[in-house]
């Protein structure tokens, strides 16, 4: 049976967010990735190892980044709106012997207390909402979260990079609980509003499983940072991926470090 939601009244997110795309996208296929990112968090954020830091990581998901940062020795605090993405955040940290503390919530309204020590927002989790305004209350959020001086990093795409190797088209196949998965997702730009329009599409066996839509607002590096200084942030660097290396047009990933000035 197909489930097509793009006619539903629900917020557009909720069935988005679903089971499929957990185990397509947010369950990582590779521990050594998942460590090398938390060294990387670490350094950037300037986390010292047992320290009992409390960091913000804000829009959580499943909580794969979240339960290894809390092994490492942190305070971990997750936040996320799908409450069924942080009942399984739960379940699995707590399975692993990690202790996090989750939230369901939204992220632009959220505000932790006490204040984090440090935070981030890891995957392209910003940039859904309708407006840039509408997004920058995301970042206004964890401006709110954050200690003064305390570091921040916001994960997303890098426009020029996007558009240098656009790809219209690509498959990611996938063993999960329910069998192998296939899930497509064909993208175009909307030049007039500077949105990435996606449609995903799961199929398991020949048979279609779910169609989603998607709108993300596109943002060149440079005005990622000017929304972060616009929530009250002071830009300190730009980074290409979890190497640390410096953006170039070619990257399609963008991973800007803000801090709350003291
Ligand atoms: C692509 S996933 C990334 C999850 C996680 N950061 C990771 O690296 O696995 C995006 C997540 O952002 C969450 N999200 C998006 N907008 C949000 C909001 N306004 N408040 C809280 N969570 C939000 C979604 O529910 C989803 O779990």
């Amino acid at each position: 049976m197909t489930l097509d939601t793009r006619n539903t009244k629900e917020a557009w997110w909720v069935p988005f967010y679903d089971d499929l795309l957990a185990e397509t996208l947010l369950v990582r296929e590779d521990p050594t990735e998942v460590e090398a990112t938390v060294d990387f968090l670490m350094r950037i954020l300037e986390l010292a190892p047992g320290s009992g830091q409390r960091v913000l990581d804000q829009c959580c998901g499943i909580g794969s980044l979240s339960g290894p940062l809390a092994a490492r020795g942190f305070d971990v605090l997750g936040v996320d709106q799908s409450a069924a993405y942080v009942e399984r955040a739960r379940r699995d940290t707590s399975a692993a012997g990690q202790r996090v503390n989750f939230v369901a919530a939204d992220a632009s309204a959220f505000t932790a207390e006490p204040a984090c020590d440090a935070g981030f927002n890891w995957w392209t989790s910003y940039g859904y909402a309708p407006t840039r305004e509408h997004n920058r209350n995301m970042l206004r959020g964890a401006f709110r979260s954050l200690a003064p001086g305390a570091l921040f990093a916001l994960d997303t795409m890098n426009l020029a990079g996007v558009l240098r190797a656009f790809q219209e088209e690509v498959v990611v196949q996938r063993e999960t609980p329910r069998g192998l998965i296939t899930m497509t997702r064909r993208s175009r730009v909307d030049l007039a509003s500077g949105r990435l329009l996606k449609r995903w599409t799961y199929e398991a066996d020949g048979e279609q499983l779910a169609v989603h839509d998607t709108s993300l607002m596109l943002s060149m590096p440079h005005e990622l940072g000017a929304d972060l200084e616009a929530a009250g942030f002071r830009v300190e660097a730009y980074f290409a991926g979890i190497d640390g290396a410096s953006l170039t047009l070619d990257d399609p990933r963008c991973i800007v470090l803000a801090r709350r000035p003291a």
